[in-house]
């Protein structure tokens, strides 16, 4: 069934587990997800960027994700708007049938320019105000996402801030956090500690001082009843950059953030992790591993089976990692 961000998340910090969020844009990793939380027996939560909707176009997300509630009754499933730019983008979501929305308005209605405190405050309390009414859940952000090595947003393909960031705007503030939440009431709040959308996160396996898992405990300790979420937390799979250059691809070193990093934010509130990239490296993995292994195969079935299967393989693993493995049927 269909469920709201705010009653997974709440179940989620009663139990003290994380909930991956996968973003989803097609078929194959629709069915990885479910068939993978089928075999975990995980609640799901299902996102669709704005890139996923000018792909696949609203209409076919939306019954992507209502064809996967109704051939899997038994699991929970939480469909979120990610990153909506304003309140518009966000009723728009609303009237089309999602649970939960993300007001980020950490940056102005470009995607590209950080935002003041109060434009921040304000685009996101509207839109508390206009889903609580719909029963609908709000995650906002404070903070921007980027590199703590280079204060750079590092997506490639245009979401996040453009140009450099300070680190007071890449490490977000407890007590900003808690003045935020309690202005604008959300469900749960996206923070900024140095993780950045994309492959090239970190140019060596993170430590510390460009990881900052202990901002999170200071934010938690702060808020201890806001349900965090942690943007831009793809592991960035090894084994998987390996696969791709072995196959033709040219994928420089670069690293993600470790399983074990993000089970350490969970222990101190992080509630939700927003997974995309790491779906898309198994998805290119498998198709280029395919192809070259088979090259008479010309039926897009056989090569796309071979992509569900690696990103199920990932997502059994986030489930199983995150504890949320066990809990659909305890919802
Ligand atoms: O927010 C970032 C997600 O990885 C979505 O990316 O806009 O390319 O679909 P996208
Ligand atoms: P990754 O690029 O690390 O998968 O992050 C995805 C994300 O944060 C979507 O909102
Ligand atoms: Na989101
Ligand atoms: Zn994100």
């Amino acid at each position: 069934a269909l469920i709201s961000l705010r009653q997974l998340l709440d179940h989620a910090a009663e139990f003290g587990y994380g909930v991956p969020a996968f973003n989803v844009n097609n078929l194959e990793q629709m069915r990885a997800i479910m068939e993978a939380a089928d075999q975990t027996n995980s609640p799901v939560i299902v996102q669709a960027s704005a890139g996923a909707r000018k792909y696949a176009g609203a209409p076919f997300l939306r019954h992507l994700i209502l064809a996967a509630v109704e051939e899997f009754p038994h699991i929970p499933v939480v469909m979120h708007q990610d990153h909506g730019t304003s309140p518009a983008v966000c009723q728009r979501s609303i009237q089309l049938g999602f649970s939960s929305v993300m007001m980020d308005g950490s940056l102005m209605e470009d995607g590209k320019t950080p935002s003041s405190y109060e434009y921040n405050v304000d685009v996101t309390r509207r839109a508390v105000d206009m889903a609580h009414a719909c029963g609908v859940s709000v995650e906002g952000e404070l903070g921007c996402l980027g590199s703590l090595e280079t204060g750079m947003a590092g997506e490639e393909d245009g979401v996040g801030a453009e140009g450099k960031l300070s680190h007071d705007q890449l490490l977000t503030d407890p007590e900003e956090a808690a003045d935020f939440v309690k202005k604008t009431q959300v469900d749960a709040l996206a923070i900024a500690c140095g993780t950045s959308h994309g492959a090239y996160k970190f140019s060596r396996p993170p430590t510390g001082d460009i990881l900052a898992i202990d901002r999170i405990k200071e934010i938690h300790a702060r808020i201890p009843d806001t349900h965090l979420v942690m943007h831009g937390s793809s592991s960035v799979p090894q084994e998987w950059l390996k696969v791709i250059n072995e196959f033709g691809g040219e994928i420089p070193e670069t690293y993600g953030v470790p399983v074990e990093q993000i089970c350490e934010g969970i222990k101190y509130g992080v509630r939700k992790v927003n997974i995309d990239t790491d779906l898309r490296l198994a998805s290119t993995g498998a198709v280029r591993r395919f192809l070259a292994e088979n090259p008479s195969e010309f039926d897009p079935r056989k090569f796309l089976a071979a992509t569900t299967k690696a990103m199920k393989e990932i997502c059994v693993a986030r489930y199983e990692a995150f504890n949320t493995a066990g809990n659909a049927s305890k919802i």
